[in-house]
């Protein structure tokens, strides 16, 4: 073998989340969520996108499983939708919600897939948002009770878990830049968000140990590289602040850390902390830091960081380098040194990349063939780099390309395609890329040539 081996019992999965693929989003008593709500006021999403059909994939499901198959992945992270299982957030549960996750994870492991199973991927229901969303303890609680139903219905079969999907976009980018559901441009109910969310994830864990025990729990995080745009004094504590925004308020407190004391002196500085922090109650952080079986990682890019105005912001630079269509940077030594970091800095037992992938537009030729050679690079350059953090001691133990489908990219619409399959959303016909045929070969082989 000339290529670069993976350990044997290595997963090789594909990553998708319920309402960037579902539609269907009135049958069998689902109920609202903040995504459609959302989705559906003028100006939020690229051409007034909506999740309404996305890749009709609630009632293709036994076609989106048979080319799981054809690709030979061992797992498939998917998310359930809140809003099909509780359609008013919280009470009576609705059993043809459950009643379809569960043929799929039956069909799933007919297959020999393992399902992944991600209790919050961002459609929380928007009664819950009517009395106050992330922002509000309740919701912590409301997400507890959740995962122990879905753990209840589901834990005899589905053996890992993901609790929350990137609490930095359920909190930063969705309260305080506004840019996801619902919309808020509110930095302390940012923060109060945040809280909550990393809160409802330590409830959750305790609840899936109770109602699934003998199964495997994380969080899921998201990670930029934040790399200073030079060597002076300014631009690289602006990088650590930007570090500290983006990773380490999230990683710090799972961790067991706390949150990041410099960072609370900026967000004080900056007037994020009217209160303090008060929305953090004895106990809250021990919770946070219930020990879970893994880490799962998500990771696409960096940003370049210079020094801002004042002393606790920054600003980011963009340079002339190489990116993929939706505009983030192709960095993949950002990637092997996350993963190092991850290790050696938290000690997290063990880690998924739960998300790495690459947009590009992509679409059939006159033969019907997608060559998108620029995602095989992509996913050519971050496998090595996952591979050479193995080979450093990064206890890794399975990588999830997002996506398995071109699918709805939240605020971009569909304009963004993340598949290794063409999706034709006229038709609904689904066509694997180049890079489907590369991944397959890469999970046959457990190698790859970099
Ligand atoms: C991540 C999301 C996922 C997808 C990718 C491109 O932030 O978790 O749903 O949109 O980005």
């Amino acid at each position: 073998m000339t290529g670069y081996d993976f350990p044997q019992g290595f997963v090789w999965g594909t990553a998708t989340a319920a309402y960037q693929i579902e539609g269907a989003v009135h049958a069998d008593g689902r109920g609202e969520s903040i995504w459609d709500r959302f989705s559906h006021t003028p100006g939020k999403t690229l051409n007034g996108d909506n999740g309404d059909v996305a890749c009709d994939h609630y009632h293709r499901w036994p076609e989106d499983i048979a080319l799981m198959a054809d690709l030979g992945i061992q797992a498939y992270r998917f998310s359930v939708a809140w809003p099909r299982i509780l359609p008013s957030g919280r009470g009576k549960i609705n059993q043809a919600g459950i009643d379809f996750y569960s043929r799929l994870v039956d069909r799933l492991l007919e297959h020999g897939i393992t399902p992944f199973l991600t209790l919050y991927h961002w459609d929380l229901p928007q009664v819950l948002q009517d009395s106050g969303g992330w922002p509000a303890r309740d919701t912590a609680q409301a997400f507890a009770e959740y995962a122990g139903i879905v753990g209840r219905a589901l834990g005899d079969r589905v053996k890992h878990w993901m609790t929350i999907n990137e609490p930095w976009c359920v909190s930063i980018l969705s309260h305080y830049m506004g840019e996801h559901a619902p919309g808020l441009q509110n930095p302390p109910l940012a923060l109060a968000a945040a809280h909550h969310t990393l809160l409802g994830h330590g409830w959750a864990v305790q609840e899936l140990r109770r109602e699934a025990p003998a199964c495997e729990v994380g969080i899921v995080l998201n990670y930029t590289a934040s790399v200073p745009a030079s060597d002076s004094a300014a631009d690289q504590a602006a990088a650590r602040r930007y570090d500290g925004f983006f990773n380490r308020w999230f990683s710090d407190p799972v961790a067991g850390l706390g949150y990041p004391a410099d960072m609370v002196a900026n967000y004080s500085a900056a007037g994020f902390l009217p209160d303090g922090m008060n929305f953090v109650q004895p106990g809250d952080m021990a919770t946070i830091a219930t020990p879970t079986d893994f880490l799962g990682a998500n990771y696409y890019t960096r940003e370049v960081i210079a020094a801002g105005e004042t002393d606790w912001d920054w600003q980011l630079v963009t340079l002339d380098t190489e990116r993929t269509a939706i505009g983030w940077e192709i960095y993949p030594q950002g990637f092997y040194e996350l993963l190092l970091r991850l290790y050696s800095h938290y000690r997290f037992p063990k880690i998924y990349v739960t998300e790495n992938g690459a947009s590009y537009a992509e679409g059939p030729d006159s033969a019907g063939r997608v060559r998108d050679e620029r995602r095989v690079r992509y996913l050519r350059q971050h496998f090595g780099a996952a591979q050479r953090a193995i080979s450093a001691g990064v206890p890794l133990g399975g990588y999830f390309v997002w996506s398995l489908l071109d699918n709805f990219e939240w605020a971009k619409g569909y304009n963004d395609r993340f598949g290794l399959v063409h999706v034709n959303y006229e038709t609904q016909q689904r066509t694997p890329k180049d890079s489907f045929a590369f991944f397959k070969q890469v999970i046959a082989e457990n190698a790859v040539e970099e």
